[in-house]
């Protein structure tokens, strides 16, 4: 393919959309924008200055001042990267509560508006189809059950050596999947022309190999 597409790839979290969309990216020779990580930037500056989520005013002023680039998969927060620091089940709740702010999400979407028209990428997030990239010539909406979306959470919180019990992953979860759904401005859902994939039972590679026959035909 020559020209400029893009492939939106929407769903709950942990259903690996990420992990897909950087291993498709790499076959395709396209870029990847994780837009999670915008919105995970975002609650983790909110923590760090102690702004009200609550605050429009405080949420304006700190988003008038707020710079965030991704660069070879890395996410930089006014110039530093704060990849790492963006990936604690904290900073998963921070970012699901900013992500009902109206005010973050204008910022953000127009931001990857301009990120997703210039070239070709495999964008996720949740709502790429449906509103980001309404546009895109390919769809994907992936999914897994709540439980196993949880134990593969649990698994890399292990990992990474962090104290969370499986009982607690899930109910995250749960919680998420109810903000993500629930929320007034672009909430997740599939949009009407995606292809959805359910990856319960499947291994990476797998689910890979379907969004690249999707993609190539
Ligand atoms: O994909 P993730 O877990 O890194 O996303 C973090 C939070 O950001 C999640 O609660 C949903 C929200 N989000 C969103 O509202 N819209 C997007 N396009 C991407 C993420």
């Amino acid at each position: 393919m020559s020209e400029i597409y893009q492939v939106a790839i929407d769903g709950p979290s942990g259903a690996g959309k990420s992990t897909i969309a950087k291993a498709v990216a790499r076959e395709l020779g396209i870029d990847y924008i994780d837009t999670g990580a915008m919105y995970r930037a975002i609650g983790y500056k909110v923590k760090l200055q102690g702004v009200d989520p609550s605050d429009m005013a405080a949420v304006q002023d700190m988003l008038a001042d707020t710079q965030i680039d991704l660069r070879q998969g890395e996410v930089f927060l006014d110039g530093e990267n704060v990849s790492s620091q963006i990936r604690t089940p904290e900073m998963s709740m921070m970012a699901s509560v900013c992500s009902q702010i109206p005010a973050v999400r204008e910022k953000l979407v127009q931001l990857q508006r301009e990120m997703g028209t210039r070239k070709s990428v495999i964008m996720d997030g949740r709502d790429i189809g449906t509103n980001v990239l309404k546009d895109a010539i390919f769809k994907i909406y992936l999914t897994a059950s709540a439980e196993e979306r949880a134990r593969r959470r649990f698994l890399e919180l292990q990992e990474k050596g962090e104290d969370q019990s499986f009982e607690d992953v899930l109910a995250d979860i749960k919680q998420r999947d109810h903000n993500d759904m629930t929320r007034e401005l672009n909430p997740l859902r599939k949009a009407e022309d995606a292809i959805e994939l359910d990856s319960t039972g499947l291994d990476i590679d797998q689910v890979v190999q379907k969004v690249l026959e999707i993609v190539r035909g």
